[in-house]
Parts: structure tokens; C-alpha cells; sequence
């Protein structure tokens, strides 16, 4: 947890004495638990909040410059808060630069100009949301202080349109939406064509989950990420033949793909068809088992899900791959798979209560000695989504 008091002292330090009340935001991280590279294709998702992500320091200034200084990078930006434009040179920037974009778009002007000290706590390009965390959190603080509503779901797809049209990253709504409307001990099932979500408790009783960070920087993700949408649309016309009002993969069932998925003419975009219809099943069988406390075939269905990304979607690498086959090792592992895009990034394994220790020591060696790099774990909790701390304030 950051420890409030300092984070004030370095907010006076990188931006100096004021006459207002500095107030105190924080947005989580997220990791997926089941639903990968089905969010684009209107399919269901299945992620959690961490108890860890971005705290937010806000405080209003007399004119409309927006200061922005962080924690985690010597740089901070000095900006207008109207007419903003992406800059390459305005590095992690850009996101709360997108997002007061964003806002403006939507006809919300600010009223004025504030200092903000941002506090990340995920690790830079683990797949785990550091830059959902520092939109959803911006999003929410700006329009709080300029009393404005903050309705979750708008400020995740707020969030998502920013870093597609301002900072050019073509993501679905996954990671914005769970960032903004995690709840402690729950995940979320959400539908990402209609948006209709439900909050299911995780009761994993005697289990952990524990994330893996490969540290393997995701190099080819957004080229490959953008490949992969591109092969989803290919299906999707070669699927109209016989559903002509078809737009996404996500409307079809398993039996209607099942009996159609010779009209997509390529292998490889029926390869990567087959997987994201079958991982929408897999999300619906996963709530299916967990209200039946099934945790076991849920342990299947991550392991199923991990195989899948890796021999039809091909998103998964020697990393992650040498990852997750030293976690089945692991005797009380239930589960393990990518989460997240893939190529890189990290790992959530189901583990019982008292193999963590031996699961990160013997996880952490058999993956050192196959690729050379050091992983990191995290024994997780789910969290709660974007919020004000108020005993901060
Ligand atoms: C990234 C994207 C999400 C989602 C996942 C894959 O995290 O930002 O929108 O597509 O990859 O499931």
C-alpha cells in the first residue's frame, strides 16, 4: 500500500506550495482470469481488479495548464489543458493527455488547470494495465473535482477511445472496464458487445492466485495484437456467407461455428476463429463450475485456455510457454496460462495456499535455466475498481 504521507511530500516537492486541498485517487490493475483475445470480437471476458495499480494526486491550479509529474519517471510535462495533440516526446504523458482529450471530445471542457502527481505500483509492459490504471484514474479525478458524474462504464469506454484515437493503440474495453469497476473478491463476466456485466464472488478457498511476470518485453505485441484483430474480421466475412448480418465472431455459438467454419477459406484464420469462439464457451463453462465451487475444472479450463493461445492463436512465445509448463509441474497447481495479449508478460497459475512458496522457487528456477531471465510472483487478491481515498484526504 503507498504510504500517503510521502506521496504528498513528493507532490509539494515536484510541484511546489498551493492554496487548495490536495485530494488522493487510485486505480487498480487487472489481470484476466479466463477470455483472452476475446474482448475486440464482442465476446465474454472474465477478468479481476489487483489490489495494486496507479494512486492519483490532484490538486486545482489558479490558471488552465495542466502539470503532470510522476513518481516512476524523472520527466514531468508542463501543458495546456486545451487543444492537446499526441507527442512521441511527451512519453507516458499521452495518457492523461488522451484522456483530458478525451473529456474534451465529449463536450467537457475543464474549468481549470491542476497539478497532478501520479504513483504507479505495476510493473511497466507486464500486461498487467498500468496505462487502463492511469487513464481510469485520471478520467475519474478530473471529473470528480469538476463535479462532474462519474459513472464507471462511461469512463472505461472513455478510457478504451482514448488510447485508440489519441495514443493509437487499438485495445478492446477489457482492461478499462475491469480497472474501473473491479470489486474486492469479485470477477467481472462482462459481455463486450453489449456491456451487460455481472460481478461473480471468487471464492477460491484453499487457492492462490499467483501471477508470473516473464519480464520479456512485449516487443511484437502491437503489430501482432493488430494482425490478430485483422484475421477476426477476415473470419467474419467469410462467415457471412451464411450468416449475412454477422459483424462479430462473439455472435456466434460453438455449434453454429462448428457448422460453418469450412466457408472461412484460410487455415490460419480459421485457426484463429476456432480459438476465440471455443475461449467464449470456456469463459461460460468457468462461471458455470466456480458457482459450483468447481475449482478443479477451472484449473482445466485456464490450462485449456493457455493451449489454445498457444497452438491456434499463436500469442503465447518460449517465455510464457516455459512459464506455464513448470507451473503444472508445480504438485497443487490447478491451472496456468497467459493472461493478457500475450508474447510476453505474465502468467496466473491457481495454486494451493501452501505450495506458493515451493511454486515460486521452483517456478522461478526451471524458468531462469530455460530462458535466462528472472521472473517476479505475486500472490494475488482482487481488489476494487477506481475510487477516491478519502482517508488520505
Ligand atoms: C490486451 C488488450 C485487451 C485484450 C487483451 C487480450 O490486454 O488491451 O483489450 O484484447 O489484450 O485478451
Amino acid at each position: 500500500m503507498p504510504h500517503y504521507p510521502t506521496l504528498r511530500e513528493q507532490f509539494i516537492t515536484r510541484l511546489g506550495e498551493g492554496e487548495s486541498d490536495i485530494r488522493v485517487f487510485a486505480a487498480p490493475g487487472r489481470v484476466n482470469l479466463i477470455g483472452e483475445h476475446t474482448d475486440y470480437n464482442g465476446g465474454a471476458v472474465f477478468p479481476a481488479a489487483l489490489t495494486f495499480g496507479t494512486t492519483l494526486l490532484i490538486r486545482p491550479r489558479a490558471d488552465r495548464q495542466l502539470h503532470l509529474a510522476s513518481t516512476n519517471f524523472p520527466q514531468s510535462r508542463l501543458v495546456p489543458a486545451d487543444g492537446l495533440v499526441f507527442s512521441e516526446d511527451d512519453d507516458w504523458t499521452n495518457y492523461p493527455k488522451g484522456v483530458v482529450w478525451e473529456l474534451a471530445q465529449r463536450g467537457i471542457s475543464l474549468s481549470r488547470g491542476y497539478d497532478i502527481l501520479y504513483h504507479g505500483e505495476i510493473p511497466n509492459g507486464a500486461g498487467l494495465s498500468s496505462s487502463a490504471s492511469i487513464e481510469v484514474v485520471t478520467a475519474f479525478a478530473l471529473l470528480t473535482l469538476e463535479g462532474r458524474k462519474t459513472d464507471t462504464v462511461e469512463i472505461a469506454l472513455w478510457s478504451q477511445h482514448a488510447e485508440n484515437e489519441f495514443v493509437g493503440v487499438k485495445c478492446g474495453i477489457m482492461d478499462q472496464f475491469a480497472v474501473a469497476n473491479g470489486r474486492k473478491d469479485h470477477a467481472i463476466l462482462l459481455d463486450c458487445d453489449t456491456l451487460k456485466y455481472e460481478l461473480v464472488p471468487f471464492e477460491s478457498g484453499d487457492y492462490k492466485l499467483v501471477i508470473g511476470n516473464t519480464n520479456k518485453r512485449r516487443g511484437l505485441v502491437d503489430s501482432a495484437y493488430n494482425e490478430r484483430r485483422a484475421q477476426c474480421e477476415a473470419a467474419v466475412g467469410d462467415l457471412r456467407a451464411a450468416f449475412p448480418e454477422l459483424t462479430l465472431l462473439g455472435q456466434l455459438t460453438l455449434a453454429q461455428f462448428n457448422d460453418n467454419a469450412h466457408l472461412i477459406a484460410d487455415e490460419i484464420v480459421r485457426k484463429r476463429a476456432r480459438h476465440v469462439v471455443e475461449e467464449i464457451d470456456r469463459v461460460g463453462r468457468s462461471v458455470e463450475v466456480l458457482r459450483q465451487g468447481d475449482l478443479a475444472a477451472f484449473g482445466q479450463l485456464m490450462n485449456a485456455s493457455h493451449d489454445s493461445l498457444r497452438d491456434l492463436y499463436e500469442v503465447t512465445g518460449a517465455e510464457l510457454d516455459a512459464m506455464v509448463a513448470a507451473a503444472r509441474e508445480v504438485p497443487g497447481v490447478l491451472g496456468s496460462r497467459m493472461t493478457g495479449a500475450g508474447f510476453g508478460g505474465c502468467t496466473i497459475s491457481l495454486v494451493h495456499k501452501d505450495s506458493t512458496e515451493r511454486f515460486i522457487a521452483e517456478v522461478g528456477d526451471k524458468y531462469k535455466a530455460e530462458t535466462g531471465l528472472t521472473a517476479d510472483f505475486y500472490v494475488c487478491d482482487i481488489g476494487d475498481g477506481v475510487h477516491e481515498i478519502k482517508e488520505a484526504n
